[in-house]
């Protein structure tokens, strides 16, 4: 992948839209992953129909699909999400984000999801960002801890993953608290 493609990029990943060419890097990293990924997340089909309908998902303005992938070779990472994208006077999106078993632990995603996090408070007009996260996903907690997020609220059984309704916390960010100006609410 070139880097034309890529969006926004700090010192050890860049971030561009997620493609339907990612397909068989991704399905081999969600295959190793199944461990790491599992109850935190829904488990994902990645086979050539579903893996399009999951892309085609990103056309639409209220989604946003993005992989994080090395600068030095292009080799995808993590990915990140922003689904539910409300516009007008809320400018608000809730985030999905993931790494893998041969990736995680490294910083690449608390550099992918903050410069996911810039990009959307800059280029995309959000004034909000927000993560739902099971209490017993430390990882996850860390890292949008790291990132600034604010600990908001509770919602009991708030999504079906795994065969159960799973509670969540409310995490989130506004643009003034990761340091950019507020978007005005008129777009
Ligand atoms: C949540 C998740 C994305 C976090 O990924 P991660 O690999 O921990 O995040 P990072 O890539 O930023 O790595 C951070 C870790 O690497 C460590 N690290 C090692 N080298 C580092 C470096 N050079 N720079 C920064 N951090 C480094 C950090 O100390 C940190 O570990 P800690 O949290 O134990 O302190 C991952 O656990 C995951 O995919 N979980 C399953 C899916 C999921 O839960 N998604 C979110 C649903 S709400």
């Amino acid at each position: 992948m070139s880097d034309q493609s890529f969006l926004v990029h700090g010192p050890r990943v860049a971030v561009r839209r997620v493609s339907f060419q990612d397909r068989k890097e991704i399905a081999a990293l969600d295959q190793e992953s199944a461990a790491l990924h599992r109850p935190w997340i829904p488990a994902r089909e990645t086979t050539p129909d579903a893996f399009r309908e999951y892309v085609a998902k990103f056309d639409r303005p209220a989604h946003k699909g993005f992989v994080v992938c090395l600068r030095a070779g292009g080799a995808i990472v993590g990915g990140v999400n922003i689904n539910n994208i409300v516009r007008g006077g809320i400018q608000s999106g809730a985030l999905g984000y993931v790494a893998y078993a041969s990736t995680t632990g490294h910083g690449y995603m608390t550099e992918g999801l903050r410069l996911v996090v810039a990009y959307a408070f800059t280029a995309l007009g959000l004034h909000r960002l927000e993560a739902n996260i099971q209490p017993g996903n430390t990882a996850s907690i860390r890292l949008v801890e790291r990132l600034g997020f604010r600990r908001e609220g509770y919602s009991p059984r708030f999504q079906y993953i795994d065969g159960a309704w799973r509670d969540h916390e409310r995490w989130a960010i506004t643009a003034e608290a990761a340091g950019h100006a507020a978007a005005d609410g008129s777009a």
